[in-house]
């Protein structure tokens, strides 16, 4: 009989833990390693002439050379409808709804325009080595339709909503609380569960919600306890003021999700750059995740995450590219972002912390730890081959490089799709330079 096993022979890396916490013990490297897949999954790990003594009789076999496979990376909070506007000129955050974000979203009435979209930012996930995401849909079902038929055609495991908007924002994109709740709820019968298809209950943020309508968002998770909670908060000075108006009941922002009921573990938060202790802890109690979008926060001058502090305090912190406020879908370049940000700060982020950011802590956010975001036996076969030497002054950098870590921040600091050699989703090539 035939096997199915496919073996990828490359230096391997991932973490086992978290390096904020436990430092390079929690590094797992293997230098010309070997993945065997099989179903989808990775079922072996070890070194090459261990898994080819074993396996390789009866399986295909792909050796790179001068490759690193990675865990494919997960990208905790991007918006679908925000590609064809990415680089938008000039604005910060309410403004830049109000002149960029609001108008193109109106597009997504139209399924043809979805399908068109999701296709095309699927290929950027794709092509930057980014296998999961959390994503924003528009208002309309159909723009979620769109995104999970795309996705389920190529097999990714992706959760995304529909946009729960009911007030503040234009007439052609609001819903009520009654007919969120209804669609969303269609949705969720519809896809979470389907084959890698999850869903996340999305109000966008507190702003564009009544009361009313987050409380409807309550009723779904109360009725679907495994769906996800995705929304914004804190981003930006204006709307931490503009909520206090629109809240005055809510201790704070946080406060306002949490009366809502919507803090839990599977709730992601993007942003929080101006949160106070009482809302960090808030965070930690009820298990919420934060995105940081690093280079989102620095496009539209919303602010200097706190990153080293919240992570220090408990809270579960992973990373988003926020497209379109956020200025790549590379993940690698927006680990250069964070690193930055963490610089104003005088704090130093280390590459390994920023593969950690960018893989394990994804899954770990959205509580999909043993699923995939590690090479691990039992995990699906998420990976990203990545080519240190893409581009010349990349070569240059690395012959000299004496140490993992100057050689991996250096491909951190310096790449971008160009480093993404192959892409693998479910034990399938999704990518090819
Ligand atoms: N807050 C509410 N909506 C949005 C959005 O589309 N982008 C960003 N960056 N922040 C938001
Ligand atoms: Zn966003």
């Amino acid at each position: 009989m035939q096997s199915n096993k496919l073996i990828l022979c490359a230096d391997l890396l991932d973490l086992t833990d978290d390096p904020l916490r436990f430092g390079e013990d929690s590094v797992r490297f293997q230098a010309e390693g070997a993945l065997v897949i099989e179903g989808g999954k990775i079922v072996d790990r070890g070194t090459k002439a261990d898994m080819l003594a074993r396996y390789g009789s009866s399986a295909t076999v792909k050796e790179y050379e001068n490759k690193i496979i990675v865990p494919g990376f997960i990208d905790t909070h991007i918006h679908l409808p925000q590609t064809e506007m990415i680089a938008a000129y000039g604005e910060q955050l309410l403004t830049w709804l109000k002149e960029y974000a609001f108008p193109t979203e109106m597009k997504f009435a139209d399924y043809d325009h979805a399908k068109q979209v999701s296709e095309i930012f699927l290929n950027e996930l794709l092509r930057n080595g980014t296998t999961t995401a959390l994503v924003f849909g528009t208002v309309h079902p159909q723009s979620v339709e769109a995104f999970f038929e795309s996705a389920q055609a190529r097999g990714l495991r992706m959760i995304a909503g529909k946009v729960m908007m009911d007030r503040n924002c234009p007439d052609e994109l609001q819903d009520t609380a009654e007919q969120g709740y209804q669609e969303t709820k269609a949705l969720i019968e519809k896809w979470h569960g389907v084959d890698r298809l999850s869903y996340a209950v999305t109000p966008r943020f507190a702003p564009t919600s009544t009361p009313e309508q987050l409380n409807a968002c309550q009723k779904l998770l109360q009725e679907y306890p495994d769906v996800y909670m995705h929304t914004h908060t804190s981003e930006n000075v204006a709307e931490c003021e503009w909520v206090k108006e629109l809240y005055p009941n809510s201790q704070d922002y946080v406060g306002v999700y949490e009366d809502a009921g919507l803090l839990r573990k599977r709730s992601v938060l993007a942003h929080g750059i101006h949160l106070n202790d009482r809302e960090i802890d808030c965070l930690c109690r009820t298990e919420t995740a934060i995105a940081h979008c690093p280079t989102s926060n620095l496009f539209i001058g919303s602010g200097l995450f706190r990153l080293k502090e919240l992570h220090s305090r408990g809270v579960q912190v992973a990373m988003g590219t926020d497209i379109g406020a956020g200025t790549s879908f590379s993940m690698l370049q927006t680990f250069n972002e964070a690193y930055k940000v963490q610089q104003l700060q005088g704090n130093r982020l280390t590459a390994f912390e920023g593969l950690y950011l960018s893989t394990l802590a994804g899954a770990r956010a959205l509580d999909l730890e043993g699923v995939i975001g590690q090479l691990e036996p039992g995990c699906e076969a998420d990976l990203v081959v990545l080519d240190p030497e893409a581009t010349p002054l990349m070569q240059l950098r690395l012959q000299n490089s004496n140490s993992l870590h100057e050689k991996l921040f250096a491909l951190m600091m310096l790449g971008d799709d160009r480093c993404i050699f192959q892409t693998y989703s479910f034990g399938q090539l999704v990518h090819s330079i």
